[in-house]
């Protein structure tokens, strides 16, 4: 230390207070145990129910993309409170919810007051991907948790499933994130499955997809009837978190219409072909592209609140 320059000091102090927003030790003074506490009823859900792992990854998503990363997605709907649960893409197809009240009421029992709903989601998403074999990412903490919600940027800012390949890219572009990071984040559909209604007319209409896929998707999802009938994201290994999704892509099986839009011979084909063979080059690209989403609007400092209950303000 003593032979720092004084201009040496100040690029530091300069580089630590433009990053210094959410911090990786953000609880080790104040509740040692959140992580622990959080990673082993992540491993306990995903231990009953191998999908719980996609639900919980989703929900830091859909919490991320509107007003950013600060639990506005998991408030309850009520006489004078409008939530975000209703919205489109998330009304009967978000789930988790009560894993995540679990967890909060564990990590409220060794640290009351303390860990915030946001970061519970941030860290629930990693340690869910990790819990289904996938990479694991150092998880930036000290969000803070909203008071407000957001319908209508809920229906406007999560993307849809009819989006082509331009209008995902500007989805996430809204939000600071590349078309690099976008591709890599959508590599999260190799976990958790998807509704009928959301891929029917690409089922029925659409030209760009493999024939025999589509063949026994037919039994599950008919052209009418059956919009909640489950099929997996990923046909070939649906609870492992790995690179088969861009492989499937490559073989016109992707089951949503925007997830084939990655690759149906656009500026995005080459970076499916890449992770397709490239595994290590996925996942680290996927733990990258996590934490910058991670890093969407967080509220720190003395805005927001850390809620009691993960459902309603306090
Ligand atoms: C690229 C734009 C994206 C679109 C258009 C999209 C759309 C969808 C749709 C329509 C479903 C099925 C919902 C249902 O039928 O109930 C789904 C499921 C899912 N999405 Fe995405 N998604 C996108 C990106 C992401 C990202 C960035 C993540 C996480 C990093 C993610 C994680 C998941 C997971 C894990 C599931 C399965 C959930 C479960 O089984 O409970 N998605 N997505
Ligand atoms: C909403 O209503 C509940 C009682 O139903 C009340 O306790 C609460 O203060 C109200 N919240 C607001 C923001 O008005
Ligand atoms: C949400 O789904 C329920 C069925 O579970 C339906 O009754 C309701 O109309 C839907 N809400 C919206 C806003 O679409
Ligand atoms: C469709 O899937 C089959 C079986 O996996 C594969 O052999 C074939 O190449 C695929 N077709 C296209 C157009 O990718
Ligand atoms: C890409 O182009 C090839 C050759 O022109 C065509 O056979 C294929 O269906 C196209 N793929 C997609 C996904 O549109």
């Amino acid at each position: 230390m003593a032979s720092m320059s004084i201009s040496s000091f100040f690029v530091l102090l300069l580089v630590r207070t433009a990053s210094a927003q959410l911090s990786s030790t953000f609880y080790d003074k104040t509740c040692p145990k959140a992580l622990s506490t959080i990673q082993s009823a992540v491993k306990s859900a995903v231990s009953k129910e191998a999908r719980m792992g996609a639900s919980l990854l989703r929900l830091h998503f859909h919490d991320c993309f509107v007003n950013g990363c600060d639990a506005s997605v998991l408030l309850d709907d009520t006489a004078n409170f409008t939530g975000e649960k209703t919205a489109g893409p998330n009304n009967n197809s978000l789930r988790g919810f009560d894993v995540v009240d679990t967890i909060k009421s564990q990590v409220e029992n060794v640290c009351p007051g303390v860990v915030s709903c946001a970061d519970i989601l941030a860290v629930a998403a990693r340690d869910s991907v990790v819990a289904l074999g996938g990479p694991a990412w150092t998880v930036q903490l000290g969000r803070r948790d909203a008071t407000t919600a957001s319908l209508s940027t809920a229906n406007s800012d999560i993307p849809a499933p009819t989006l082509s390949l331009s209008g995902l890219i500007s989805a996430f572009s809204n939000k600071g994130l590349s078309t690099s990071e976008m591709v890599a984040l959508s590599g999260a559909h190799t976990i958790g499955q998807a509704r009928c209604t959301s891929f029917r007319t690409r089922l029925y209409n659409e030209n760009n997809i493999n024939a025999s896929f589509a063949a026994s998707l037919k039994n599950s999802c008919p052209s009418s009837g059956g919009d909640n009938n489950l099929s997996p994201l990923d046909v070939t290994t649906p609870n492992a978190f790995d690179n088969a999704y861009f492989k499937n892509l490559q073989l016109q099986k992707g089951l949503l219409h925007s997830d084939q839009q990655l690759f149906s011979n656009g500026s995005t084909d080459s970076q499916v072909n890449t992770y397709s063979s490239g595994l290590a080059t996925f996942r680290s690209d996927f733990g990258d592209a996590m934490v910058k989403m991670g890093n969407i609007s967080p509220l720190t400092g003395s805005s927001g609140q850390i809620r009691k209950n993960c459902r309603k303000v306090n």
